[in-house]
């Protein structure tokens, strides 16, 4: 008998989830890891967060009633549909835990988001992991082909973190008819204001289609809320309800649940600025490409370089220029589009990076 308490044996194979890495104190530096809004809160949304500070001694309304109905009532659907939670990593996992367990397997493209591989192995199902393409695009085909009686979910993110594609609706629709409906399919959307493809799956309309899909969305990246947490899903009544029931009682602060609202009332400006966002990104690839550097076309408000055995040097030397990146050691360098004055600190070095 151990005299330690004895843990699962899927913890000694988790992966540890890497967060991009900060500037150094007191260095002039630009963080371009984390896929953050280089932007800061807006006024509007500022005096929210310093209003609703002042209720934080009472617990936050466990349901975010007023938000969720305001997230209902932006994209069209019934309040009952939208569950929040503590940002969409977290209900993320929620929707796993309703219907993964040990037996089962969830389907995921490879590489994509750093948490898949960890949220899936917490719930005890395999993880069957299919490649992305070189283009950096998910392989629907080769992930409908993956799906076994023992599926219970598949996750399609787009635009794919790092890559940076997004999917496009027909190979969705491919691929929908392809799996079975008892199978979850979670559209992971969290970078869906950035994409300008014209072909990019429209995720609501699917969800009106498809009884078994689920989407994902968050306030971190195009509202710039990602220091609050807040991100939720969108699905048909049984599983949003399910999922409820899954989630950490009062997971959604109150000042978030503010800053939330407030960030919907301010919809416009907001996204005045992911179109400033949308065109640094633009200047990015322009300026990567003409430097000589490899770099694939990006839908999200990030870029990715292939630079496979180059990467972490790449990383190395970007810092000590000033730019923090996100290295993945031997596969590639995943760099957010920060400010106009992180470009140009970016492409300079870039220029002369060899
Ligand atoms: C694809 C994808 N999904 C979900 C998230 C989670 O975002 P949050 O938990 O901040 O809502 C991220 C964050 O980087 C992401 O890249």
């Amino acid at each position: 008998m151990s005299d330690r308490p004895r843990l699962r044996a899927v913890v000694d194979d988790l992966p540890a989830y890497v967060p991009g890495a900060s500037a150094p104190v007191g260095a002039a530096a630009f963080k371009l890891s984390s896929n953050e809004n280089p932007y800061p809160p807006l006024p509007s949304v500022l005096a929210a967060i310093h209003d609703a500070a002042a209720d934080v001694n009472r617990y936050p309304d466990m349901f975010a009633t007023e938000l969720t109905a305001a997230i209902a009532d932006s994209l069209g659907v019934e309040a009952e549909q939208v569950v929040a939670g503590a940002g969409s990593v977290a209900v993320l996992a929620h929707i796993l835990e309703i219907v993964a367990e040990p037996g089962t397997e969830v389907v995921f493209p490879w590489r994509s988001f750093e948490a898949y591989p960890i949220a899936v192995t917490l719930t005890g199902a395999e993880q069957v992991r299919v490649p992305v393409g070189e283009d950096g695009r998910l392989d629907l085909e080769a992930m409908a082909a993956a799906v076994t009686e023992r599926t219970r979910a598949v996750l399609v993110c787009t635009p794919n973190n790092p890559t940076g594609p997004a999917v496009r609706q027909a190979e969705l629709d491919t691929f929908l008819a392809a799996v079975p409906r008892e199978v979850l399919v979670l559209v992971d959307e969290a970078y869906v204001e950035f994409v300008r493809d014209p072909e990019a799956v429209d995720g609501l309309a699917t969800l009106r289609a498809h009884p078994n899909v689920v989407l994902l969305r968050t306030f971190s990246k195009a509202y710039g809320l990602a220091g609050l947490r807040l991100g939720y899903a969108v699905a048909r009544p049984r599983i949003a309800e399910a999922i409820r029931k899954a989630t950490t009682p009062f997971a959604v602060s109150h000042v978030a649940q503010l800053a939330g609202l407030a960030s919907l009332r301010a919809k416009d400006e907001l996204i005045a600025r992911v179109d400033t966002i949308v065109a640094e990104r633009a200047q990015m690839l322009h300026g990567l490409r003409a430097a000589g550097l490899p770099v694939l076309d990006s839908e999200a408000n990030f870029v990715w370089l292939p630079l496979g055995e180059a990467t972490s040097r790449f990383a190395a030397d970007a810092a000590a220029a000033g730019v923090v990146v996100r290295p993945f050691a031997g596969d590639g360098v995943r760099i957010s589009v920060g400010e106009p004055d992180a470009t140009d600190s970016l492409l300079t070095f870039a220029k002369l990076w060899t």
